[in-house]
């Protein structure tokens, strides 16, 4: 058969904040593909860059005092040094901030104008007085018109489920400046998508394109109506492209994003002298998109019509994946899982999560989690005790005459594990890695089998056993090479050590058919490391972060009630007992660790005016001092000073929770004022 020609791409992710997990579930998963199809000897391409355009880029910009350009450069730089630490292989990783998909989306456009498919027409927004610009929907907060629910978002309410305009939300908010915002009209420009929903409605059914499940989900949807006109413009100011025929209008995000999948393809052809028509006008190339559920929208309905009206190949297949969740949950920056790439490299390897989340990953789009014990517990006992062991118990033993010169009778080991290569092959090829990885451990299993049989250990110490050793040594290690070969995708890096170690390159499937004989190994070092449940841990509290009073929280809760049989109600008391605890609300107004102090962080609170006070607050587990700085607590006002180490305390900082990295400080909802009385 000869080579394929195969294009891919994951989701371009967003410049306005960094690598976390929940993306690396995506970029890990192309990343194997990618890795599997260019170790069958495809010629496969893997194609990304950072999507920086938009109203939150502008404000993340302003926020740190910097321009849009170098606050989008700055990202670009930390999201590649992310994906290099997790062995994520794009041939190029672009932005699209660029010259490239900047003539891309003029082309794109004048197609889209030529084919009659843009229309006009004048659009009502919420704007922001004091930012200055037009708030997305996302960006205004306030009560839900339905079920009078606060601070709810201006599309729906996490409440009630109801879905709206932000124009009908009452008592609307910015959450950029906190005003109100006003209504104003401007002109938008949009793609008149119905105009193609015959080629659609068959693009999105045909067999093999997408996913089954979310081809039904979309065929429900064209059956039933008519498609929406698609806004695609935005008025200044507005982090994007000028339509060169708009003046004052910007391309909404949505629309030059995808296109940057061209354009970083097209900035990697100016590198290496390829043509872009060879990648995305020939039916010689079969182009993947991989992307999360929460996009489909955009790449099965848009952006299919915006590469056929622009004479562009469309993809062969969308793959779909689910969303991560973390001990079951969603990711919580107060629960510390929303772990971010750079913080998991501080302190775990990389080959971990790649192994794991391949062990979870089914060809389907059902969200997966990432369950720390399990976590810990799986590496441990499959790829280290049944992987990784093999060499280690074997490797030692192969003395300075290095692997046997022919091949020993093995049982059949070698062949049954040859024999498995196409099974392995076609799980990887239709996105079941968790069925790869099953039937690569299994082959674990049976090598195991031999080796504990075997016991080369204690053939070493018998006399005259010099060749038996060789010989089981020879076959573990040619057994460890073939399932390293087959973890290839999963684990590059594994796969690079095994080469140095068995003296051989693995550079295809193929490799796993023949053995490596009669020749000396490289010296024996530790492949890898035992996860450590410690610094798992760790890693959670690194990532724990104080929860801002307005962040939006769950709409679904399941409390038990462990936390009250922990600590049992105390004996009643008066109002009059009560009132003689005077709480307060107060600021923070400084915060720093007390150094010489696991515990504890010193915090000046403000009652307001000039009253301010010292208090010592055992949370620094929980808390990174910078991260209370303006926010308001609730303190004992009325508590007898007491003396410290480190100086007096004069007050009490009111939290929850048993301790360590497991403290919650208590809030007032905004709006209170330090100095006031908590009654
Ligand atoms: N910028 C858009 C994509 C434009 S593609 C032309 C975007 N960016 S994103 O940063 O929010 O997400 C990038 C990819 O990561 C998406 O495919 C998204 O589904 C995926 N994930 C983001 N968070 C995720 C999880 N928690 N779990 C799994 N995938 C997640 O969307
Ligand atoms: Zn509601």
């Amino acid at each position: 058969m000869s080579p394929r020609r195969i294009l891919v791409t994951s989701a371009l992710p967003y410049a306005n904040g960094p690598i976390h997990l929940g993306h690396l579930v995506e970029y890990l998963q192309t990343d194997i593909w990618v890795r599997f199809q260019r170790l069958q000897g495809n010629e496969c391409r893997y194609f990304c860059a950072d999507d920086t355009h938009g109203a939150a880029i502008m404000i993340s910009a302003r926020k740190h005092g910097v321009t849009e350009a170098e606050f989008i450069e700055r990202m670009n730089r930390a999201h590649q040094e992310d994906f290099a630490r997790f062995g994520v292989s794009f041939d190029h990783f672009g932005s699209t901030h660029s010259d490239s998909n900047r003539q891309l989306c003029g082309e794109f456009w004048k197609a889209l104008r030529g084919s009659d498919l843009i229309a006009e027409s004048d659009v009502e927004q919420l704007y922001d007085v004091q930012e200055g610009l037009f708030l997305a929907d996302r960006f205004v907060k306030g009560t839900c018109p339905v079920c009078s629910s606060a601070d709810q978002y201006g599309d729906n309410c996490e409440k009630c489920g109801a879905t709206y305009s932000p124009t009908e939300l009452k008592n609307p908010k910015s959450t950029y400046s906190g005003t109100t915002p006003e209504l104003r009209k401007a002109k938008h420009l949009f793609v008149q998508v119905e105009r193609r929903h015959a080629f659609l409605d068959e693009w999105t059914q045909a067999e093999g394109r997408l996913p089954a499940e979310t081809a039904n989900y979309l065929k429900g949807f064209f059956l039933n109506n008519p498609l929406r006109d698609w806004d695609i413009s935005r008025p200044a100011p507005y982090f994007g492209f000028e339509i060169p025929d708009s003046p004052g209008n910007y391309w909404y995000v949505w629309f030059d994003a995808p296109i940057g999948y061209l354009a970083s393809t097209q900035d990697w052809c100016a590198k290496t002298g390829q043509q872009l028509s060879d990648w995305w006008q020939s039916d010689a190339t079969e182009i993947y998109h991989f992307i999360g559920k929460d996009i489909v929208y955009f790449h099965a309905l848009f952006w299919p019509v915006m590469l056929q009206t622009a004479g562009y190949s469309l993809p062969r297949h969308i793959h779909v994946h689910g969303f991560l969740t973390v001990n079951g949950e969603k990711m919580s920056k107060s629960k510390g899982t929303q772990i971010n790439a750079s913080t998991y490299l501080e302190h775990l390897d990389p080959s971990y999560l790649r192994y794991y989340y391949a062990s979870k990953l089914g060809p389907g789009a059902e969200d997966i989690d990432l369950d720390l014990d399990d976590f810990c517990q799986k590496v441990n006992s499959t790829l280290l005790a049944k992987v990784i062991n093999l060499a280690s118990r074997s490797a030692r033993f192969i003395a300075a005459g290095g692997l046997s010169p022919e091949y020993p009778e093995d049982e059949g080991l070698f062949e049954s594990t040859a024999a498995a290569a196409a099974e392995i092959a076609a799980a990887y090829e239709g996105f079941d890695y968790a069925k790869a990885v099953r039937l690569i451990m299994a082959l674990a299993d049976r090598a195991n089998e031999y080796i504990d049989r075997k016991q080369p250990w204690s053939l070493k110490k018998q006399a005259g056993k010099e060749r038996e050793v060789q010989d089981v040594c020879t076959v573990c290690l040619n057994v460890f090479r073939q399932l390293c070969i087959y973890l290839a995708p999963v684990l590059p890096e594994l796969a690079d050590k095994a080469a140095a170690l068995l003296q051989t390159p693995i550079s295809n499937w193929a490799d796993a058919q023949t053995p490596t004989l009669g020749h000396p190994i490289g010296t024996f070092t530790h492949l890898m490391q035992r996860v450590d449940p410690q610094k798992v841990q760790q890693m959670v509290t690194d990532s724990t972060v104080a929860q801002r009073p307005d962040e939006p929280t769950s709409a679904t809760w399941a409390d038990d009630d462990a936390a009250l049989a922990a600590e049992p109600l105390a004996d009643t008391c008066s109002i009059d007992d009560f009132a003689k605890v005077d709480l307060r609300v107060a600021r923070v107004i400084a915060a720093e660790p007390v150094k010489e102090a696991r515990k504890l962080l010193k915090l000046t609170v403000s009652l307001g005016g000039t009253h301010t006070r010292t208090v010592f607050a055992g949370i620094k587990a929980a808390y990174e001092a910078e991260s209370l700085v303006g926010r308001l607590v609730v303190v004992v006002a009325n508590l007898a000073p007491r003396q410290m180490k480190f100086g007096t305390s004069e007050g009490m900082v009111i939290a929850a929770g048993p301790g360590g990295a497991e403290v919650f400080v208590l809030s007032p909802d905004s709006g209170a004022k330090p100095g006031q009385r908590v009654h």
